[in-house]
């Protein structure tokens, strides 16, 4: 079997819902640095209004150079950022850009970045947040292990790359089901799974 056609079965079986947003609104702050999450920020308005999302905290595992985290910036009250600043097998940059991140998102005052991994991180943190995106290593165990504990602590989690990893399809599909949650597929930017609540 050929692989497009291979890749189009596994689509069709790893159906998501779609999500259309009504309005495509850009965000007053954004930053100029490489990123394939570029296109998203113009429906993130629109998710928080439509899943009536509170503004005050958000936190974000996947930094890298800070475009997704600028862009919640504009929306929250407190946006924390976990990441190693490493890189990863999936990165093109994998070398440490901690200090090159902190330097470029110093002027976003309510953006507080934290050298971790996920695995450290939700070890401790008990808190709820109005809003958690994933966006790390693109693997089915830590798309699920990170993105479980994300839809468990926030009204809303996002994920990016469903469309251009199967494993973060398929791992978003079972933490909706595991959660109890519904699941939307907005399939552009290659692609962002959105679990609410039902
Ligand atoms: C695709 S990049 C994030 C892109 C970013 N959201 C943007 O707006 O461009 C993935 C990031 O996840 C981080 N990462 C990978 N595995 C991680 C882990 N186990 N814990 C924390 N961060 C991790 C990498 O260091 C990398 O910076």
């Amino acid at each position: 079997m050929s692989s497009l056609k291979k890749r189009y079965l596994k689509k069709f079986r790893y159906k998501i819902p779609d999500y259309i947003p009504e309005k495509f609104i850009k965000p007053k702050q954004v930053i100029d640095v490489i990123s394939a999450w570029e296109g998203l920020d113009l429906i993130i308005p629109d998710i928080l209004k439509r899943f009536n999302i509170g503004n005050e905290t958000c936190i974000e595992f996947g930094v890298e150079f800070g475009f997704s985290a600028v862009v919640f910036s504009n929306y929250f009250s407190e946006v924390i950022g976990i990441d190693t600043f490493q890189g990863d097998i999936h990165t093109d940059h994998k070398s440490n850009h901690f200090e090159k991140t902190k330097a470029s998102l110093a002027e976003f005052e309510n953006i507080k970045l934290i050298k971790s991994t996920y695995q450290e991180w939700i070890k401790a943190d008990k808190r709820m947040y109005d809003f958690a995106h994933v966006d790390i290593i693109h693997t089915y165990e830590d798309t699920f292990e990170c993105g479980m504990w994300a839809a468990m602590h926030s009204k809303c989690a996002i994920f990016h790359d469903t469309e251009s990893f199967m494993e973060v399809r398929k791992a978003v599909i079972d933490i909706a089901r595991y959660a109890g949650k519904k699941l939307y597929n907005y399939p552009f930017h290659n692609g962002l799974g959105i679990i609410t609540e039902k």
